[in-house]
Parts: C-alpha cells; structure tokens; sequence
C-alpha cells in the first residue's frame, strides 16, 4: 500500500506548522504601531483621501498586484475591475463594503467561483495591513465601480496585525535557506517548472520570485507536501505538480527548502 501523502516528513511539518501558530499566536496585542504604518485612527479624513491612500497601499503594502490586477486578469486571482459595483449581490445578506472587508480579512469565507482558496488574509503575515489600512484599503476597493460609505467602525476592532507584525513576519525560520537552493534545483528539480529571483526560468508553473511575500509559510509547505490539496493556482494546469515530495525528501530537505522559499520577495 502506498503511504498517504507526506507521511514521511508530514508529522514533522506539523510540528513546525504548529510552532508558526503559536509563535503568531503568543505575540501580544498591542494596540501601538510602527510609525512606517498608516494610521488614520482619530484623523479627519475625506473620502476621496481614503481611497488615494487605499490606492497606495494596493499598489505597495498590500501586494494585492502580484495576484490581482484590476482591467486585466492578473495571474493568480480575479480581476478586481468593478469590484465595488458587484459587491452587493454577491453574498446575500451581505453589503458591497461587508463582503469587500470579509474578503479581505477571511477570503475563505467565500470563494469567487473557478479560483483556490489561496488569498492570505490581508491583515496577517505577510502582508500585515493594519486597522486603518484595511478601512483604506476597504475604500479603494468600492470605488472601483461602487460609492465609497465605509467607515472605521465598520472594520472589526480585531482587524490588523500585532504590534510587531514585524516580528512575526521575521520569525526566524528553521532550515538552511542555502542548502534549500540545492534542493531546489537539484533533488526537487523545482527549477524544471518555477522561475525562484535570479534562478530559473521555466514557465510551465508560477514564478516563485515573490512567493515570500504574498504567502504563509504554512501555505507553502502545504502546497510541498499536497499540492492538490493546497487549491491548484488559476491559469496553471492541475495534476503537473508533483504529489510525491513528502515521500522523496527527508525532513531536513524538506525545511530547508522552506526555508529557501521564504527568502523569495
Ligand atoms: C496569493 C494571491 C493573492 C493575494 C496576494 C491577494 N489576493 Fe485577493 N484573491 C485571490 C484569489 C485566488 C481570490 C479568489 C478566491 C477567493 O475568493 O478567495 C481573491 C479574491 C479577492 C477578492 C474578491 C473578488 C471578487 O471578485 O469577489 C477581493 C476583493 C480581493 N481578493 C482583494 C485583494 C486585495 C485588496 C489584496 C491585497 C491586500 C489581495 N486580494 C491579495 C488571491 C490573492
Ligand atoms: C513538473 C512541474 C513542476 C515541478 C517539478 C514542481 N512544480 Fe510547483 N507547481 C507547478 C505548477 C504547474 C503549479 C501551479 C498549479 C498548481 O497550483 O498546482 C505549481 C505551484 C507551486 C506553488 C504555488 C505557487 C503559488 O503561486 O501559489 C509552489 C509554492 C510550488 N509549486 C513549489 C514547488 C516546489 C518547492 C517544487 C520542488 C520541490 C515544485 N513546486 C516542483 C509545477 C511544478
């Protein structure tokens, strides 16, 4: 009988999945913020200089733009033109600003139909928006064919990173991202198919070179063990990535080459 998936290093990397958890999860809520970050808490604020700054923060922070482009379909995810119009009748129940916020905050909850669950929740590492961000951000998105009515009240108090997002967003990784190249280009043979910065430059699956900062370490090494399982990326054919490295690489292997990937931004 075949071992299922990843039954090799897989009790392994849940171990480590385990230790991102409660590394993220153990970092106080502290309400105080980096002075890099947009705070319109308290401010007065017009609408139309929410949505430049929530323009900003697409284009930037967000990196909404390595998946989403808006007049054009992006390479990972929907394309966002008209977003704001559309909103309202998506979910019933739900308005045009509380289905943009949920998709931003819990994309899970509602998948647009022929696409993966792989969008990271915007206000968690990497990407790490704060409360004022995402109120902003939230804005931008309605002004893509909606009116702008969003208000801080209507982002969960919850919302945004901890202070020193920063923190667990350079959470030290186990693993030797220098012994992971070698994986990656020689026992993994990732290279065949993915493009990692200056290595590489298939174009049979995504270019990886930013993978470090639009995805969770936790994603990636699902996608490693279970790639199936992990959602196939839109625009790329399923079933071409691999399905046996949990068996074929050692757990050392294994978290190296994490370790590699999350060096990608
Ligand atoms: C790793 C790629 C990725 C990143 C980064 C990403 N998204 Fe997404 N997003 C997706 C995918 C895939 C979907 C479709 C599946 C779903 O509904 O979750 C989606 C869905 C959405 C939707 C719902 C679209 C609709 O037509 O209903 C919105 C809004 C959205 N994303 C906004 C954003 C914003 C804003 C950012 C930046 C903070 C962002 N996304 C970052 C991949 C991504
Ligand atoms: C035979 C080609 C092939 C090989 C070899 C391969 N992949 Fe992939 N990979 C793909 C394709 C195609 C996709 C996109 C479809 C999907 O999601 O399954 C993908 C998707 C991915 C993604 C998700 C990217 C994203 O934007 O979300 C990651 C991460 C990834 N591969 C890592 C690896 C690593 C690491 C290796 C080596 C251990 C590897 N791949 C080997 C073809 C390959």
């Amino acid at each position: 009988m075949r071992p299922p998936v990843g039954v090799k290093v897989g009790a392994f990397a849940l171990a480590v999945m385990g230790t991102y958890t409660y590394y993220a999860n153990s970092i106080p809520q502290i309400q105080s913020k980096p002075p890099a970050e947009l705070s319109l808490e308290g401010g007065n604020v017009t609408p139309a200089q929410l949505v430049k700054a929530g323009e900003e923060i697409f284009k930037t922070k967000g990196t909404c733009e390595i998946c989403h482009r808006i007049g054009q379909k992006g390479t990972r995810a929907p394309d966002l033109a008209g977003v704001g119009g559309r909103a309202g009748k998506v979910k019933a129940g739900l308005s045009g600003k509380q289905y943009i916020i949920e998709s931003l905050l819990q994309p899970g909850a509602y998948l647009v139909e022929g696409y993966p669950n792989i969008m990271p929740q915007a206000d968690k590492p990497p990407i790490a928006l704060n409360r004022s961000e995402v109120w902003a951000l939230t804005a931008f998105l309605e002004s893509l064919g909606g009116a702008v009515d969003v208000t801080l009240d209507d982002i969960p108090k919850t919302a945004g990173a901890p202070a020193g997002g920063g923190a667990v967003a350079e959470l030290k990784l186990p693993g030797d991202p220098k012994a992971g190249e070698v994986i990656f280009t020689g026992k993994g043979a990732c290279i065949a198919c993915h493009k990692a910065g200056k290595i590489g430059a298939s174009p049979v699956g995504p270019d990886l070179s930013q993978i470090a900062k639009i995805q969770t370490p936790d994603y990636v090494m699902r996608k490693i063990l279970d790639p199936a399982g992990a959602g196939t990326v839109a625009g790329f054919p399923k079933g071409v990535m691999p399905p046996m490295f949990g068996q074929t690489l050692t757990a050392k292997e294994f978290v190296d080459l994490v370790a590699f990937l999350m060096t990608l931004k």
